[in-house]
């Protein structure tokens, strides 16, 4: 059953009862619908925007925080699960899928009519410890290929966009031939990163396919490094015909690094002359080494961000544009870098108290946000 969970935008209220019991219960497909009160029909009211613009989101926080779901319904044209799609939450066994936070999220998306990304089917992380008993090369593609139809095939028409491949480059990339180590590597030699686009594009033709990165947006050596490989890549799986339309710019933003503008700009603009697309995929900033105070540190985010996406514009706009989370209420950046001096991190677009900052102007003019 398909849950009933769509949000006037207009001001943010829900238009139902959005509580944690109501939700497990339809998201989860526990058989009650909410919408016997014949109020869906209300006419969605999102911002209109020339650049879409998504959040990622988990199921998670939208069970336990009511005013997370309004939030996105109001500001957001896509979603992206935070986790739900990742090999670690669909194949607990060998043998067993599990698609209910994934379905769940899905249903979220379609009652609020918002897109979906999909995230992630080829990655190094978050990967389940049964994965490591793969040990032929042969048992390594079955598994590969067959997530992958599974996984295409139960969302297709629904994620129209999916990272096949996620962060293929290694930090420290000594060649622009180097790529990331992992189980899919060590059994495939890496010619499973091809094998990945080909088998997605075989299950939905439509679905446009990502190469996504990250830390090839800044100054410095090990950046350009890391960009020349990511390059590479891209080169060689568009040498090879696989079918790759896209790519991805996470830009976890470092708060104290500044965004290599001409160089960003000039890949950008290969990128688009190769024909491919390009999406923001992942933006937040870190700011555990940025000064104390909030309204500072809000300033000097917005101006990375500001800096980020002037760059990535420049020759031409990208395709869609999402944020790591919505409000910092809800973000990884709390638990990995958190802040020596204890002050709450500041990374996404709306405070922890869903108070915009500058960081929701600047993409609101970037993606001509019209009200
Ligand atoms: C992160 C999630 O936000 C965390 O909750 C999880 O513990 C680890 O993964 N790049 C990616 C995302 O592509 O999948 C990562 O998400 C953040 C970095």
């Amino acid at each position: 059953m398909v849950s009933k969970l769509r949000f006037r935008v207009d001001n943010c209220e829900p238009l139902m009862p959005w509580t944690r019991r109501n939700f497990l219960k339809t998201a989860l497909g526990g058989g009650v619908s909410l919408a016997a009160d014949g109020g869906l029909a209300a006419p969605t009211r999102r911002r209109r925007r020339r650049v879409r613009y998504g959040a990622a989101v988990s199921l998670a926080d939208l069970q336990s925080d009511p005013r997370l779901g309004p939030a996105i319904a109001n500001h957001c044209d896509l979603i992206v699960p935070v986790a739900e799609l990742k090999w670690k939450a669909l194949r607990p066994a060998p043998d067993v899928y599990d698609f209910e936070a994934a379905d769940a999220l899905f249903a979220f998306a379609a009652e609020n009519e918002l897109g979906v990304r999909g995230h992630t089917l080829v990655w190094y992380a978050d990967m389940p410890s049964w994965t490591q008993t793969l040990d032929t090369p042969a048992a390594a593609e079955r598994a590969l290929v067959e997530h992958i139809e599974r996984v295409v095939a139960r969302y297709r028409g629904r994620a129209r966009s999916w990272d096949v491949v996620n962060e293929a480059i290694p930090d420290v990339a000594s060649s622009p031939r180097e790529r990331r180590p992992s189980i899919w590597s060590s059994r495939l030699g890496g010619r499973h990163i091809e094998l990945a686009f080909r088998t997605a594009a075989a299950v939905d033709p439509d679905a446009q396919l990502v190469l996504n990165e990250y830390d090839v947006e800044f100054v410095g050596a090990s950046f350009a490094a890391k960009r020349a490989a990511f390059r590479n890549l891209i080169f060689e799986l568009l040498d090879s015909g696989a079918p790759l339309h896209a790519v991805g710019l996470q830009c976890h933003l470092r708060g104290a690094t500044p965004i290599d503008r001409d160089g960003l700009a000039r890949f950008v603009g290969e990128l688009h002359a190769l024909g491919l697309k390009v999406l923001i995929t992942e933006l937040d900033v870190m700011d555990q080494e940025l000064p104390a105070s909030a309204a500072e540190r809000d300033r000097i985010v917005a101006k990375q961000v500001s800096d980020l996406i002037g760059a990535v514009g420049a020759p031409g706009p990208p395709e869609a544009l999402l944020t790591w989370g919505l409000t910092d209420r809800h973000s990884w950046i709390s638990h990995i870098f958190p802040r020596q001096d204890g002050a709450p991190n500041r990374p996404l677009p709306l405070d922890a108290d869903y108070r915009r900052k500058p960081f929701m102007d600047v993409i609101d003019q970037f993606t001509g946000a019209a009200a």
